[in-house]
């Protein structure tokens, strides 16, 4: 079965199938966004870490939508103390079944906090939906068991951070996907601000098809 895949910009994505699940949905305050919160409709909210550029409008929207957050335990705590009622508290090499499938966390090289609080470690995210499997790899550096996750998941769509300073820069993150292994690697988290590089020329993995992706446009995902 097919899925829809919506890239919100930056390194948010809807994914739309017998389920909407939305990763990392950071619209408010993003200059590349081309949708507002209103408009997600959805019945998941993944989050890779609780960076402003990820958690977002995590809030806002699962409220809207009477969502279920699956995020690091403490991300969950803070979305509970903010009267998000469903919530999956996870944990890196923890897996949960969903109606649509399943959400597993990974590891991933970074820091995560919010407002000056600590939420929990930084993940990368595995999704699958309808029986299509991404790995957004959230913000990391480039870790060897990037291969392993590759080997058990066997993701058939990489979102992987490029954009360089705060994560993997696009020579890296090309040395990512061929570990990794998908059919097609999306670039994310480059050019959204000066910050960032926006020259992924460098990102050329041998034997991955790479998809670059405009804020709002959507793929479907055969
Ligand atoms: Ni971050
Ligand atoms: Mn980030």
């Amino acid at each position: 079965m097919s899925i829809t895949i919506q890239f919100l910009g930056h390194a948010g994505f809807l994914l739309e199938g017998s389920s909407a699940v939305a990763i990392d949905p950071f619209l408010t305050g993003n200059p590349v966004a081309t949708l507002k919160p209103d408009d997600i409709k959805c019945q998941a909210v993944v989050l890779t870490h609780g960076h402003a550029d990820h958690f977002g409008d995590t809030i806002a929207i699962a409220k809207a939508n009477d969502a279920t957050v699956y995020g690091a335990f403490e991300i969950c705590e803070y979305c509970g103390e903010h009267a998000v009622g469903k919530l999956e508290p996870m944990n890196p090499g923890g897996k949960v079944a969903a109606d649509f499938g399943f959400v597993a966390l990974t590891q991933a090289f970074h820091s995560s906090s919010f407002n000056g609080k600590y939420m929990g470690m930084p993940c990368g995210a595995i999704v699958n939906l309808d029986g299509t499997t991404i790995y957004h790899c959230g913000d990391t550096s480039l870790f060897s068991d990037m291969k392993l996750i590759g080997e058990i998941y066997k993701p058939d769509v990489a979102m992987i951070p490029v954009g360089d300073r705060f994560t993997m820069g696009p020579e890296l993150g090309a040395k990512a996907a061929e570990l990794i292994k998908p059919r097609v690697a999306i670039p994310i988290h480059y050019g959204t601000w000066p910050l960032l590089t926006d020259d992924i020329s460098a990102f050329t993995p041998a034997g991955v098809e790479v998809m670059a992706m405009k804020p709002g446009e959507k793929w479907e995902c055969a």
